[in-house]
């Protein structure tokens, strides 16, 4: 079965929107098979969006991502990693789908509220990052 590592960034975080954010994935048939809280350091960071080094929004997305608590999940299922960016909506929130997440909840492309892995790779390259203690 497929695995998707989902973020709850830290601007969904505070604005209170984590259990709406992940009843959405659950309603879509996905199954929460990891969870917590935490807070990225600058280094796993900069890990996590490695393919992003040397972008201009570089900098500004580590310090964003690093910027308060967050929560991470893995999700399963059928398909997951494209369901799951299904759910979420196109990177620019003012291009995603209404009824996504960033088409229902965000405005900027830099606080975008949500990560999901790009791949299958990704998403077990992701998970491995973010709960070491099961792979
Ligand atoms: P993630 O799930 O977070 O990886 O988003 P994504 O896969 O939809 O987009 P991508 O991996 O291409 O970019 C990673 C993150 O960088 C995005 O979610 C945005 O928050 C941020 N980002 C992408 N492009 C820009 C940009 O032009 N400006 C700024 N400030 N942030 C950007
Ligand atoms: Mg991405």
């Amino acid at each position: 079965v497929e695995k998707t590592l989902i973020l709850v960034k830290p601007d969904a975080f505070a604005r209170g929107l984590t259990g709406e954010i992940l009843a959405r994935f659950e309603r879509k048939g996905l199954k929460i098979a990891a969870l917590k809280q935490t807070t990225l350091t600058v280094e796993i960071a900069e890990t996590h969006y490695g393919e992003h080094q040397g972008k201009p929004f570089f900098g500004e997305l580590v310090e964003f991502i690093t910027s308060g608590p967050l929560v991470a999940a893995i999700l399963e299922g059928e398909s997951a990693i494209k369901a799951a960016r299904q759910v979420i909506g196109a990177t620019n929130p003012l291009e995603a789908a209404t009824g996504s997440i960033r088409g229902d909840f965000a405005i900027e492309v830099g606080t975008n509220l949500v990560h999901g892995s790009d791949s299958p790779e990704a998403g077990v390259r992701e998970a491995g990052i973010f709960f070491p203690e099961l792979s």
